[in-house]
């Protein structure tokens, strides 16, 4: 069976690469309908060889598709997912705008793919925030094993992230910068070539950024446990595609780094670099593929129930576009 489908964002970054993905992984399509704004509406996309026409989504009739992919930002997906939902199309958002809603599953396919059996509460299931994704990949198999209770990680962004007017603003304040050109900062509040920046998403009460806090409360919801706590500080690094994160944990009993490493090394999603010198790049490693890399993984000198690892992955593609396909590969398999 083939399934009529949307991407609404199919002009953004996300939606492009989830055009491709559909492709390369041979989803079942039977017609696609890109859907973006007024503003790009009646331009092209290219799918299996053909090109597609830009539908605005304003005026598309959602009874057309069985399922939609939404990647537009969180005030689209507002508007438009519960009525695609009422429509009978089953919505796989990428946005935060339903992740903590409890009768909405949040899913990421190595980890917690059970949680889809709701997914007919409100026709919406969730993708998980592109940090949180490579994280829940990776510490799923500890989790197992001895339980985490605690996880401090620091996380470097890239851009892509941001959309691509945010990859533009690196490429061109690079080249401005070295041809000694002023800059202006638009898609981020500081410059981001040669530069780190500590703040992604808005600023929340406890003085966390609600990037941070995604992570907090998305790892409780997918790993089904309310008690592990989360403390995160993210950053954006000039970095073109491809999240690192320094993650530290605390587990309830103890665990040597090399029994992590061999749970690490069959773990779904997941590509063990066992060998120090080995460590994953978002550059050399993560960017382009769908795999989880972990490396540095290393006993914590400072704690008796310690453990240290660095996780890479793309997350344009892992942390975005191929969870949500693979998310609509157990759907149609296991449920519709
Ligand atoms: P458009 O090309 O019409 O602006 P990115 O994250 O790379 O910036 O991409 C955002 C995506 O979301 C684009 O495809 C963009 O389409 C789409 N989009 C933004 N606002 C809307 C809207 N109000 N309605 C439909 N699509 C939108």
């Amino acid at each position: 069976r083939a399934f009529d489908v949307a991407v609404l964002g199919a002009t953004g970054l996300v939606g492009q690469n989830m055009i491709e993905i559909l492709e390369e992984r041979g989803f079942p399509v039977n017609t696609l309908y890109p859907l973006a704004s007024s503003r790009s509406a009646g331009g092209k996309v290219t799918f299996k060889g053909k090109e597609l026409t830009v539908l605005d989504a304003d005026t598309f009739d959602w009874s057309k598709v069985q399922l939609g992919f939404f990647s537009a930002g969180g005030s689209v997906s507002e508007k438009y997912a519960p009525l695609a939902a009422d429509a009978g199309c089953v919505v796989i958002d990428n946005t935060s705008q339903f992740r903590y809603e409890p009768d909405i599953p949040l899913v990421v396919p190595e980890v917690n793919a059970h949680a889809l059996a709701d997914f007919r509460n409100r026709n919406i299931i969730a993708n998980p925030n592109c940090s949180t994704i490579q994280m829940m990949v990776a510490l799923k198999p500890i989790q197992d094993a001895v339980g985490i209770a605690r996880i401090n990680v620091s996380t470097y962004q890239s851009v892509s992230g941001a959309g691509k007017s945010a990859m533009e603003e690196l490429a061109r304040q690079t080249t401005d910068l070295l041809s000694g050109r002023e800059i202006k900062p638009k898609a981020f509040n500081r410059q981001i070539a040669f530069n780190a920046i500590p703040q992604i998403d808005v600023f929340m009460d406890n003085d966390y950024t609600k990037e941070e806090m995604k992570m907090v409360w998305e790892t409780r919801k997918i790993m089904g446990d309310e008690t592990i706590l989360v403390n995160a500080t993210a950053v954006r690094v000039p970095v073109f595609f491809g999240h690192g994160e320094a993650i530290h944990l605390e587990t309830h009993s103890p665990i040597d780094a090399e029994d992590v490493k061999q749970l690490l090394s069959a773990a779904p999603g997941v590509t063990l670099m066992e060998n120090r010198e080995d460590f994953p790049t978002q550059v050399g490693n993560a960017s382009g593929t769908d795999e989880v890399y972990v490396g540095r993984v290393r006993n914590d000198i400072s704690h008796p129930n310690g453990i240290n690892m660095w996780v890479v992955s793309d997350n344009v593609r892992k942390g975005a576009a191929t969870n949500s396909v693979q998310i609509a590969e157990v759907l149609i398999r296991d449920y519709m």
